[in-house]
């Protein structure tokens, strides 16, 4: 199967492939997003909310990762699992239909999330009307992965596609932008504080990337 972008979509049925520009990673920002994450043979990579998958099976093309992807949506697993399948890589990607409430963070070494929780913000943006969405659950989800992160240990990695981060706890440091400041690797390097959790501080909403300023929180940095 090709990785071209739209080629790699016609793995997927049309229904699919139809939502692929507003809520699937392109294919060449998931291949150096599973490059970021994965650092040696064998790493234990979780995708947050994986839609049909295609983070992880472009991820366990280019990379000698594991590839596992959690999904509310039992369509989109099957659909997810057929593609792995089709691929020939059901040995390296494996999907679990599980809400990410459910899901053991430790079984992990990194992890990434493209927007997983946007639809609960926004009426009018939504993949389709099969799972509760609300502004409750978008901030019951975000604390409890920013909860989950803070605590793994010290060096984990967690690339972000879009979006604010909300969910990347302020122990974690912007280490590298990509794809015009889209595609962020954060690196867990201080050690977890509640306290300064509870302050709602975020380092996503300091750091501008790599054209603009930079974080003072960045120890290499110097403020403005
Ligand atoms: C923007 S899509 C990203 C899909 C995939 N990660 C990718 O990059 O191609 C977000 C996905 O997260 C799923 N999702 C949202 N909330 C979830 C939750 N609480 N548990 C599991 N999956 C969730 C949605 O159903 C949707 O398929």
């Amino acid at each position: 199967m090709s990785l071209e972008g739209e080629k790699f979509d016609l793995i997927y049925s049309a229904g699919i492939r139809e939502l692929s520009p507003i809520f699937w990673t392109p294919v060449d920002v998931a291949a150096e997003a599973a490059k970021l994450l994965v650092t040696r043979a064998g790493t234990r990579v979780l995708d947050v909310g994986c839609g049909p998958g295609k983070f992880c099976l472009v991820g366990a093309q280019v990379t000698e990762g594991r590839f596992t992807g959690v999904e509310q949506r039992s369509a989109l697993v099957a659909a997810a699992t057929k593609a792995a399948a089709d691929l020939q890589l059901s040995g390296t990607v494996d999907f679990l239909c599980a809400n990410i409430m459910d899901v053991e963070f430790e079984n992990y070494d990194a992890f990434y999330l493209f927007n997983p929780f946007e639809e609960n913000m926004f009426e009018g943006h939504k993949i389709d009307a099969v799972v509760p969405l609300s502004i409750e659950l978008f901030k019951r989800y975000t604390s409890h992965v920013a909860e989950r992160l803070g605590v793994r240990p010290l060096g984990t990695r967690v690339v972000t596609y879009m979006g604010y981060a909300d969910e990347i706890p302020a122990c974690y440091t912007c280490e590298s932008v990509l794809f015009n400041d889209d595609l962020k690797l954060w690196i867990k390097t201080r050690e977890h504080d509640p306290a300064l959790e509870a302050l709602g501080l975020s380092a996503s909403r300091s750091y501008r990337g790599s054209s603009g300023w930079q974080s003072p929180r960045r120890s290499d940095t110097k403020p403005p």
